[in-house]
């Protein structure tokens, strides 16, 4: 297991479960091929259909090369009669990295599980991993009006950088807002 992921686990863990119900535990992984129905299904949820990917363009960018998908899922608390209940996922995130620079292509978190911790967790893992990778700098685009995201990224460090008219298939406008990559992330 490469050591972003044993340092993170420890450090989500203790994030979500002193932030969200008692005994569930989060864990940030890596993405695997079995996950992608369920977070076409997440995407679809999170977003309105003109904003949603479709399977084939969620797909599409999770494959492009410098891409990586981290997964955040909560390890069933409650034991039952046949043991821990399965894994849920609660959220994921999509980057990838271009030369040095880093990019947030989605971050999804089902609706149950918001302002819990989630989000924090799986785009500071990726920050983690863009890090690692030779990124100085990260940006993203979100639409104009998704106040809770925007919020959301100027909580985490990001600033906005300008507005692109129409960049949502020409019908919303996007604010790109970046952040530069503190070297102290890595550990
Ligand atoms: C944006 C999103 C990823 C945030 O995930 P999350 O797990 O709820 O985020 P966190 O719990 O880690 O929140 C961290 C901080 O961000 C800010 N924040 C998050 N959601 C917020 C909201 N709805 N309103 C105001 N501030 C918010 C808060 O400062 C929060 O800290 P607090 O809860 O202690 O006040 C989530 O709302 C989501 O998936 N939305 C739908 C998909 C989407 O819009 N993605 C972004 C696309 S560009």
């Amino acid at each position: 297991m490469p050591l972003l992921f044993r340092y993170f686990f420890r450090y989500a863990r203790a994030t979500l479960q002193s932030r969200y119900n008692s005994g569930v535990r989060l864990r940030i992984r890596e993405f695997e091929k079995p996950d992608l129905e369920t977070l076409w299904r997440i995407d679809q949820a999170c977003f309105d259909a003109q904003l949603a990917y479709s399977r084939t363009e969620l797909a599409l960018y999770m494959g492009r090369p410098g891409s990586f998908t981290l997964v955040a899922e909560a390890e069933g608390g409650e034991v039952s009669g046949n043991g821990k209940a399965p894994a849920a996922i609660l959220g994921f995130i999509v980057a990838e990295i271009r030369r040095k620079s880093g990019h947030i292509i989605t971050i999804d978190v089902v609706a149950e599980a918001r302002r819990a911790g989630v989000g924090s967790a799986l785009l500071g893992a990726a920050e983690e991993e863009l890090l690692r990778a030779g990124a100085v700098a990260v940006a993203l685009e979100t639409p104009v009006n998704n106040a809770a995201a925007i919020r959301f990224y100027k909580q985490k460090g990001y600033f906005v950088e300008k507005t692109v008219a129409g960049y949502y298939s020409n019908h919303m406008d996007a604010l790109v807002m970046t952040k530069e990559l503190p070297r102290s992330l890595v550990r």
